[in-house]
Order: structure tokens, then sequence, then C-alpha cells
């Protein structure tokens, strides 16, 4: 519901949960009064409070009264110089000089559903309603609005920014900006690099400005454009946790800043480094979704994935597939790879994946990018040969692009040697031997696309992956980094449309461009280059945070693991797996008898809960620096699953149990392990409000004693668990 009352000029949008509330300011700009845990309609305006006086070296407003000073408020849409020495959400000028701007109320519309942005990913929510605030600046004759889209049936908001004008040159327009009363959060956030994404990591807000950003062209695995605020207190289940997630993969910025006053602001945008747009009539921000938790992290992750699986992600199967890259690289044919897939289609996969080094000349990484006709020596009879093999079985057939990249010796790069990015005179910076193309101009984007449905056209592909391994250097005009993004949107539309039964996976050297922009093209995501089950502990568990499940590409590999040369257990491989897309990547010729024995009921185990683990609510139960636990409970608590790992071993812990949550109080439940045969050996019958309070042991199998059954149970251990409802 949104209210506008006209009294006391107070906007209050709320649902069940939340209440978001907003007032047209003595100035006219938007203040925020409230944004938490549903409030009633009801004396709104008490929230609003200013000084008696003007606090010193404060300005205050001409015209109003001495405790109105800007610096103090807590303001929807912030400019700069007028008095508030904050970060703005915005920074302009105006026929190349003027910078003061006074963006005032005009009016409001209020819609039923969402209102759509053209070109860029977002949020299809019908059951909701939109509020939209109209400002203007006369002087400049500027207009923005501000979108705000509350949900019917979730804890959340969905925000952006548009402004229309002429002779304004945009040095930042930030999605939105969120300003609170305190300042006694903790900052969640998930920074890494290559092979260690998305770590979790969470801090103290002391004073000044802490900026999360990406200069590299993605939104990168250094820092993912998702952030949470959460109270010290604030656990797994308790307490309240307000994430934020950028819907947009290029450069971004979240400044978090820590006012004199202890006031918090957040603003959250493309970035304004190295950005700069002349407006000749409207420029539209990504969009933010802001999810609102009182019962902790795992309630405010819970939402997002509802709301991702709901209305971003595209429907899609969930296949098990085989990836032949860590299998063998570049070094395939075909008699390979048909002998691949029979080897696969005996283990149960139901899509098989040509990875990298189909195409051109590609034998290594220093050539080929650019040139998307098949490698006739290694594939002399095209694709024609595999896919039929593939369809005899019933199996996908699914294929590695890189569209967005060029290696120098190419015939793409030898015919137009202007279409990587690249600047006249000066050194260029390889990376992986590959350059990137200048996607911000169309002409290059729309050759790419014609070499693309050459093959598209031509063979029955199910599945694409969608390769981007470099971060963008070169780049020599602050306006070409969002064109770029934009114009690699409009390509992945593009193509969706022309084959809207293709299964889009993104990958960008795993996660360096893991977010919610590229997920409503591409509804799962490479999380890692990083197969070892162990690291994809911590990679998995800091993505899970905003993004689901069923969107995070996860496979089990060999060991020694590729990146780490951890000596880890099928079992183990496979529960992490299970926690994401659940596939595997390795050549199975490879395989022993037991091995191949093994991962057929690993398949079918996965198989038997796929629905639960995709569309179900994901509980975090313990993540520190030696264990982790999950459970997934579906959504209509029939059925869960329980998975534990432990990294070392230690002599001695003691007896610990796991809760299971989510749960109904009053019903009863079986619960069974896995054991190494496979099989479900059950643990016992419990209520739900027993595994909820009390749970269920952990396997007491720390003794010390290296005896034959214990031995397998050393370091890097797991179990998994079935609870069905009965
Ligand atoms: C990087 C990806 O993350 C890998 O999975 C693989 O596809 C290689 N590129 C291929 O070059």
């Amino acid at each position: 519901m949104i209210t506008f009352n006209k009294q006391n000029n107070i906007f209050h949008l709320y649902n069940n949960d939340i209440s978001y509330v907003l007032m047209i300011l003595k100035n006219k700009e938007i203040g925020k009064l409230y944004f938490g845990e549903r409030i009633e309609n009801d004396n709104l305006e008490y929230l609003y409070k200013e000084f008696n006086s003007e606090p010193s070296i404060t300005p205050s407003f001409e015209g109003i009264n001495k405790g109105f000073c800007l610096d103090t408020l807590l303001r929807e849409y912030p400019d700069f110089g007028t008095g508030d020495f904050r970060d703005p959400a915005f920074d302009l000028e105006y026929e190349n000089t003027k910078s003061i701007v006074e963006y005032e109320y005009v009016g409001h519309e209020i819609i039923k559903g969402y209102k759509e942005i053209t070109g860029m990913p977002h949020i299809k929510v019908d059951k909701s309603q939109t509020l939209l605030i109209y400002l203007e600046d006369k002087l400049i004759n500027s207009k923005i609005t501000l979108k705000y889209t509350i949900f019917d049936e979730y804890p959340a908001v969905i925000r952006n920014a548009e402004i229309e004008g002429k002779n304004i040159k945009l040095n930042k327009l930030s999605s939105f900006n969120m300003d609170f009363l305190d300042s006694n959060y903790e900052l969640i956030q998930l920074n890494g690099h290559w092979a260690r994404e998305c770590n979790y990591t969470r801090n103290e807000i002391t004073k000044g400005i802490h900026k999360i950003d990406s200069k590299r062209g993605t939104s990168s695995a250094v820092a993912n454009p998702f952030i949470a605020l959460t109270r010290k207190n604030t656990d797994f289940d308790n307490g309240e946790a307000i994430g934020f997630n950028l819907l947009y993969s290029g450069n971004f910025s979240i400044n978090v800043e820590r006012s004199p006053f202890d006031l918090l602001r957040v603003n959250i945008g493309i970035n304004d480094f190295y950005f700069s747009k002349n407006l000749d009539s409207k420029f539209e921000t990504p969009e933010v979704l802001i999810v609102y938790s009182n019962k902790g992290i795992n309630k405010m992750s819970q939402v997002f994935h509802d709301i991702y699986r709901n209305y971003l992600l595209a429907k899609k199967e969930n296949y098990v597939l085989l990836n032949n890259w860590e299998g063998t690289y570049f070094d395939f044919n075909e008699e390979i790879i048909l002998n691949m897939i029979d080897s696969a289609n005996s283990l149960g996969i139901d899509l098989f994946v040509l990875d990298d080094g189909w195409f051109g000349k590609r034998d290594d990484d220093f050539r080929s990018l650019g040139d998307w006709y098949i490698h006739s020596e290694k594939l002399p009879n095209g694709l024609t040969k595999i896919i039929e093999r593939c369809k005899q079985y019933n199996m996908k057939f699914g294929l590695w692009f890189e569209p967005e990249m060029a290696n120098k010796d190419s015939d793409l790069y030898r015919k137009h040697n202007d279409y990587i990015i690249q600047t006249a005179g000066r050194k260029d910076h390889p990376s992986r031997n590959q350059h990137t193309l200048d996607f911000s101009r169309i002409e290059v984007v729309e050759n790419i696309y014609d070499q693309m449905i050459k093959i598209l056209d031509k063979y029955e592909i199910d599945y694409i992956k969608w390769d981007m391994n470099r971060c963008i250097t070169g780049i020599d005009n602050k306006e070409k980094y969002h064109l770029y993004i934009k114009n690699l949107y409009y390509l992945l539309e593009k193509l969706k449309n022309r084959y809207k039964n293709i299964l889009f996976e993104g990958c960008a050297s795993g996660g360096n461009r893991f977010d919610a922009g590229m997920l409503y093209y591409t509804p799962q995501i490479w999380t890692s280059d990083n197969t070892d089950a162990i690291d994809r502990l911590d990679i998995q568990f800091g993505t899970s945070l905003a993004y689901p499940v069923t969107s995070q590409g996860s496979h089990v590999s060999v060991t020694p693991n590729h990146q780490t040369g951890r000596m880890t257990s099928l079992e183990i491989r496979r529960n992490v797996a299970m926690l994401g897309t659940f596939g595997y990547e390795l050549n199975p010729l490879n395989l022993n008898e037991d091995e191949k024995e093994k991962i057929r009921k690993d398949i079918k185990i996965y198989k038997k809960y796929a629905k639960t683990i995709n569309y179900g609510d994901l509980y975090r139960i313990i993540h520190d620096q030696n264990e982790t636990a999950y459970s997934v409970v579906n959504k209509e608590k029939s059925e869960a699953l329980l998975f534990y790992y432990k990294r070392v071993i230690k002599i001695g812990t003691g007896l610990k149990t796991l809760k299971i949550k989510g749960l109904k109080e009053n019903f009863k439940y079986k619960v069974s392990r896995i054991n190494l045969n496979r099989e479900e050996e059950k643990i016992g019958i419990f209520y739900g409000s027993f595994l909820d309070k009390f749970g269920i042991y952990r396997e007491a199998r720390f003794s010390g004693q290296r005896d034959e059954e214990n031995r397998y149970y050393s370091d890097y251990d797991t179990d998994l668990y079935v609870i069905e409802e009965i």
C-alpha cells in the first residue's frame, strides 16, 4: 500500500512487514522519516524532528527556521553545495559550469505494479505498487524522478532514479540514497579476487566514508555489488539485517558514510569514478533491491532468493551437466568428446557442455577469440555428430562462447583491428593474451551477434556458457564503461529473444561478474573457477547471501583439485556441489568403476531432492573457520535436507547438535543420514519443534581412533541428512 497525506505531506509505503515513510520537506525536497518494521499509519508527523537552533558550523536554509539544516536531515536524494557535507546522491554541471541545484517536489503518481526500465535488467513484480516522485529544478529546466516499488508480499522495496534535461553533464547519478538516524550498524560486504570470490566480511562502521567499488568494467570478484547493514547482535536467525543489491554488471560504487552527527548514509549506483554522461534527454539508473529483515541474516537472504527466483531469473530446468573444461582443457577432438558423452550418459548426466576450444584455431589461449566458427581440424564434422550423439541419449547439448573478447591472432582482429579497446599511441595491456572488444560500439556487437547466430541457427544448442575472462583497461572516454554494459545487455536480450529455449549460464573467470544484472539474462552463473570443495564452502556461503542456490554454478571435479591440489572425498565434493546447480567437471573416461557407481547414485540423490534444494528456504546453521552447516526446507515444509561440513578433524570436541529451522512444529519427521553406500539410514522420528529446539546430534566419530570405519572421516568430513514428514 502507498498512501499520501496532503495535510502533513507524508507518504507511507507499507505492507504487512515493513513501513517506509517519506515527507515533502520545507524546502520541497524529499526527506526520509522511517524505514523498518511496519508501524501504524498514525502520528507519522512525529517522526519528523529538527534541532531547536542551528548547530554551529552547519548552515541552515534561507527562508526556513534555523533548525532546518540539510547536514542533519535524513534526505532521500541529496545534492551537494547547499549545506549537506556528506556524499551526495548526484552531481551535475549545467552548461558546463553551474552545479548548485534546487530540485523541488512538483508532483507524484501512485501506480499499480512496477514500472519497467528499458534496456536494463529489472525485477518484474506485478504484485506491488509504485510511487513516482517528480522533482524539478526550474532554473536549469531539469526533472528527476524517484521511483519506489513496494512488494505486496515481501519486506522489500526497489528503487532507482531518472533524470531529464539538456545541456547537462552528469558526473554522478546514484540509483538511490538512504539516510539512517543512527549508525550503530555493522557492514557486511562480499569481497575477494579470482578463485576466492564473495568472502563474507563484517565490520563495525566507523566515522567517515567506506567505499566499496569496482573500476574493472565488470561488477567484479573483488567487490560484489551487495552489502548488508546488521546490528551488533544480529545472527543468522535474530536481529535486524538490511540488504542492498544493485542490478548492474559494470563499475559500481557503494558509499557507506557515518557522519559527525552519527547519521548513516548509504548510496549505491554506477561508479562516479571515471563516469560521465552528456545528457540529451533522459538517463535512468539501474535498480537497487532493498530487503528488510527483523529475523536475522537467514530471513534477509530468503527474501532475496524468493524475489530473484520469482521475479528476476528466467524459468529453467535443473539439468545435471558435465562440462569438459577441467576434463580436457583444449586437448580434445571429436572422438574424445563422443566417448565422454557415452560415458556421461551412463552416469545419468542431462546436459553435456563443450567448453573453450571448439572454434577458430583455438588450441591454446593465445588465439581465435572472435572467430566463432568450427575448429575443423578438431571437429571435422562440425558439431553434427556430437549433437546427434547427445540427442540419441536424450541429453541436452551446450556450448561455450566468450563473445566480448578477441585475440590479436584471430581473423576478426586481422580484419577489424580497431574493434578492440585500445588507445592509439599507448601501450597495450593484454590479459590472458586477450583484448576486450569495444562493445560501446554497436557495429562491434552486431558483428559478434551475426557470427553467433550462424552457429546457433545451424545447430540445436540448448545451453550457452557466456564467459568473459579479463578486466577492462584502455577505455579513454568516460561514457564508454556504461555504454559497454548497455550494449552487452542489448546483445543478451536479442539472443534470448531469438532463442527462447536456450539456457544461458554466465561466467567471468568464475565470479568476476556474479550480479543480479547478469542473472536477469543468465539465470545461473559459474560461481568460481575454484572447484575445490573446501574453498567453495566460503565462496558459496558469501554468494548465497543475496543469490539463490539455483543461480550458483557448482561442479564436482577430480582430486587432487586442479586449483588447490587438495584431496577430498567424493562425498564432500557432492555435498558442496549440491548447494549449487550441481554438475560435474572432469573426464568421465578417467573414472574407475567404484567412482562411476557412486556418481550414478549421487546424481539420483540430487535429482530426488533437486526441487527442495533449488526452490526451498536456505537456513545457515553454522559457518566458522572449521565448520559449516545449512538446512534447506521446501516451501510445503514437508521435506528438508541438512548439509554438514567440517574442514579439519579436532579430537575431543564433544557432542554437538544441529538445529533444523523452518519445519512445522507439530508435525512428525523421519530423519535419515545418507551413508557411504548412498543408502538412507534412519536416525529417528522427531517433531518439527524438537528438531528446531534441540536438533540432531552430529555424528560422534571424532574420537581419535583410526579404525577402518573412521579412517574415511578424517579432515574434510561431511554429512548429508534427509528429513521427511511422515
Ligand atoms: C574461464 C572459465 O571460468 C572456465 O570455466 C573455462 O570456461 C575457461 N574460462 C575457458 O577458457
